[in-house]
């Protein structure tokens, strides 16, 4: 059913077209009736506003451009009760108090624009919602400047692509405890489910909403990272596509069942109608990327966090997308070309493949161990007080990093107090279990000259983390040496510099 601002309540499915009498306030009759309203329909903003109806809600629709939110009713009217908006001031005049504002539209700029024209045509109390991948500062700022005009601003992070906002997302909204009481159970309605659980719940103020989905990405390009890893020594240990499409449905059965390697599978099994082979044989080998990875990187380099295999997946797309540099240097430097199994055959490619496996399951556990770690200082640097059972309840389905680790992850926080994931546990013991798999395929790695940063960083990190005594020790006395910097003593407090240029004696400092 569509509701045109300008006409009569539709009963039936609209006819295309309805809604496009332009129309500059809406009647009184439809004052206050939509309990939801979305601005832009592009994609994200459509299917989302699709989900709302088909859920029940009546959503207030407005784009800049009406020809967009005519497309829309036309398609989909008969999903449930859209009211067309033709202008902002009709839009927000369409909504029920306090009025539920949800911004989909291009980060950045785009949604200053419509914060700026929105924000004098709204009351105190009203909450506006930024449903795009924005930057988390942006999100504290924001919020920050409308509270002071009495109104909540909720960064939302929503996951699941163009399906998921139609289907069912995860949706990880910040913002004040109020707006989300007016909000959530609208969010909540829509999101993915598990066992009955949505996969939306409030994680903070301000901006930890953002901060999570951004952090949910950097987990997703390490996660794409390792997946790609595995299937680098796959090839190099002689299996095409099709085999290896295979491989990746079988493990999709087991520990590491997961959107990301079901899209693999079908990836890896898609062929080429103009080569006849295999697609990813004809697909060029440079990795794009927009930011939120990066993005997740800053920030711990910000906060101190170590993320290297998360940082390491981001530098992986860039080196990828590196033509001159890669010509360049290919042409000048030797080294093994065998791939990690030429010879392999029999049972010993099958040991190496569940090596590959045990290695992936191993890395990924080091990637959600660091994401959510960065989530815990942020939130104790912010006062965010986010809770991390919480986090990967929601990420357990509707995103791009679903995964059927997630519901472990959520047991383990659920269980037990942790600082990081890797201590829990049933995480510990897996690791125990497939540790020495991991360093097989890394050193088979670097012997073969086959390139695995993510799967090396992430080995790394484990064991800088076990590490009784780290080389630290050394960088602190070569500071203390050129720049004075100090350093503490094992067996004493305080601070500590020797005179290195005098007579080598130790003073407290
Ligand atoms: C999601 C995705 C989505 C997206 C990003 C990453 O949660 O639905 O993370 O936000 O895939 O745009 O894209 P890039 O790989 O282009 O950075």
């Amino acid at each position: 059913m569509t509701v045109p601002p300008s006409g009569p309540v539709g009963s039936t499915s609209p006819s295309p077209g309805t809604g496009t009498t332009p129309a500059s306030s809406t009647p009184p009759g439809l004052t206050g009736t939509a309990v939801v309203g979305v601005v832009g329909m592009a994609v994200m903003g459509r299917n989302l506003a699709r989900n709302l109806a088909r859920h029940g809600h009546t959503v207030a629709l407005y784009n800049r451009t009406t020809a967009r939110t005519d497309e829309v009713v036309a398609a989909h009217g008969h999903e449930g009760t859209f009211v067309l908006a033709p202008d902002l001031a009709s839009f927000v005049d369409a909504l029920a108090r306090p009025r539920r504002v949800i911004i989909m539209v291009q980060a950045g700029a785009g949604t200053d624009a419509v914060i700026d024209q929105l924000v004098p045509l709204l009351e105190e109390g009203d909450i506006v919602v930024d449903g795009g991948n924005a930057h988390y500062t942006d999100t504290r700022r924001r919020e920050r400047a409308l509270r002071a005009q009495g109104l909540h601003f909720v960064g939302a992070g929503i996951s699941g692509g163009e399906v998921g906002a139609l289907e069912g997302p995860s949706i990880m909204p910040g913002g004040s405890v109020e707006s989300y009481a007016a909000l959530g159970p609208i969010l909540e309605s829509i999101a993915a489910e598990v066992d009955g659980e949505p996969c939306c719940a409030h994680l903070g103020p301000d901006g930890a909403g953002h901060f999570v989905k951004m952090v949910h990405n950097g987990i997703e390009y390490a996660d794409m990272q390792f997946i790609a890893e595995a299937y680098d020594l796959l090839r190099g240990a002689g299996l095409d596509a099709e085999q290896m499409a295979g491989i990746f449905r079988t493990w999709n059965e087991g520990d590491l069942d997961s959107y990301l390697i079901e899209v693999t599978a079908e990836v890896l099994s898609q062929r080429d109608a103009r080569t006849g082979g295999a697609l990813v044989d004809s697909i060029v080998d440079a990795a794009g990327q927009k930011g939120t990875g990066s993005w997740t990187v800053q920030a711990a380099l910000e906060l101190g966090v170590p993320v290297n295999a998360i940082a390491e997946s981001v530098f992986a797309r860039a080196a990828s997308s590196h033509p001159e540099l890669r010509t360049a240097a290919r042409a000048a430097l030797s080294g093994p070309t065998t791939g990690t199994g030429s010879g392999r055959s029999g049972a010993d490619r099958e040991a190496f493949v569940e090596d590959v496996r045990q290695t992936l399951w191993s890395a990924k556990v080091v990637a959600y161990a660091q994401g959510l770690h960065l989530i815990r200082v942020a939130s104790q640097t912010y006062g965010w007080d986010v809770d991390i059972e919480t986090v990967a309840r929601i990420w357990r389905a509707g995103c791009i990093i679903r995964a059927r680790l997630l519901e472990r992850i959520r047991g383990e926080y659920a269980a037990n107090d942790l600082v990081t994931l890797l201590e829990a546990p049933s995480i510990r013991d897996g690791l125990a279990t497939t540790q020495a798999s991991w360093r097989r395929v890394v050193g088979a790695a670097a012997q073969a000259g086959v390139p695995v940063p993510g799967f090396a960083a992430a080995l790394s990190y484990y064991d800088t983390l076990r590490a009784e005594r780290l080389p630290a020790a050394l960088i602190q006395g070569q500071r203390d040496y050129f720049g004075a910097h100090t350093y503490r003593r094992v067996d004493d407090d305080g601070t500590f510099h020797t005179r290195w240029s005098a007579d080598r004696s130790e003073a407290r400092v």
